[in-house]
């Protein structure tokens, strides 16, 4: 699916640039965007070995902005998966088919197919979603390294759901209030499948490792303590407790609210990019291209905690 044009995308913000500091500390500026999220970090090589001082701030900027972009990361799949687990477990992703060679812990995401068969998941982020919000435990966070980029296309966008949860109507809020909702991995599953050669059949196996799971409507930031709306288009089919077409009516409200312009950023990839969002903030999804064009990246994804 292509979606739209690149008009929302944003210029950056000029006042907000935060200085490398204190000795021991490379020379890399983090600069926030000028859009309802996001941030750069310009000057800094994930190849290099990373003080403590330098991790903090790195962590700082994920917990404020939600996104950060690692402009130019010359990095090999083993340095990004080292970086990522800096920050916690990694989750191996159920469709075992487009693991990295020799690196299970990276999902390649690819338009690509190699006689006749796709190399990746090509489809990844077709629905707005939060990664594995379908695991008992959902994802702290991913990280997606550019490979290969199409000349056009290809975006990657998303929404701020702490803005979402704080702009809802009160009416909303008090509908969703202290509920539950359904999320499972094959909820559009039999649809994706019908739409392209991206999504293999999956074997009982995997059909066990994604077991629907109830999470709350309004989570918790672990960290900071922000409230953020957790559904998805993707993934949450229902609203525990409430009959059937009054919890489909609530979500498609949810749904269509979390996504208004003014809560995303839309990010237009460049080359070598490393692009880490934080799962537990943010809705993503992926833009398209077209289909003659090439687009490979590589994917971690870190383990998060219980949704409360
Ligand atoms: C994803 O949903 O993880 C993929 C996003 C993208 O390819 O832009």
């Amino acid at each position: 699916m292509t979606i739209g044009t690149r008009t929302a995308s944003f210029t950056l913000a000029v006042a907000p640039a935060v200085s490398a500091a204190a000795s021991g500390s490379a020379a890399f500026e983090i600069r926030r965007f000028d859009a309802p999220l996001g941030a750069e970090i310009i000057g800094l090589d994930l190849s290099e070995p990373l003080s403590a001082e330098d991790f903090a701030r790195i962590h700082r900027a994920h917990l404020d902005y939600h996104v950060v972009v690692f402009r130019d990361q010359r990095i090999t799949p083993e340095q990004q998966i080292a970086f990522s687990r800096r920050f916690g477990p990694l989750q191996i992703h159920v469709l075992h088919q487009f693991q990295l060679a020799g690196h299970p812990e990276i999902l390649i995401v690819s338009n690509v197919l190699k006689d006749g068969k796709p190399i990746g998941l090509g489809d990844a982020g077709h629905f707005w979603h939060s990664d594995l919000s379908y695991k008992e435990k959902p994802s702290l966070g991913s990280l997606l390294h550019a490979q290969e980029l199409p000349a056009e296309g290809g975006d990657t966008l998303f929404a701020n759901m702490h803005l979402a949860w704080e702009t809802l109507p009160g009416h909303l809020k008090t509908a969703v209030e202290g509920r539950n909702a359904e999320h499972t991995y094959l909820a559009r599953y039999a649809e994706l499948q019908q739409r392209s050669p991206w999504r293999p059949n999956l074997t009982p196996e995997q059909i066990a490792q994604v077991a629907p799971v109830l999470q709350p409507v309004v989570r918790t930031h672990p960290e900071t303590g922000r409230r953020a709306l957790f559904v998805s288009e993707h993934f949450t089919t229902r609203i525990a407790g409430l009959p059937e077409d009054e919890s489909r009516d609530l979500l498609a409200q949810l749904f269509a609210h979390s996504v208004k312009p003014e809560h995303i950023y839309r990010h237009a990839w460049q080359e070598h990019d490393l692009v880490f969002w934080d799962n537990r903030s943010l809705l993503h999804l992926a833009a398209g291209c077209p289909e003659s064009l090439r687009r490979v990246m590589y994917r971690t994804t870190i383990e998060g905690d219980l949704p409360g």
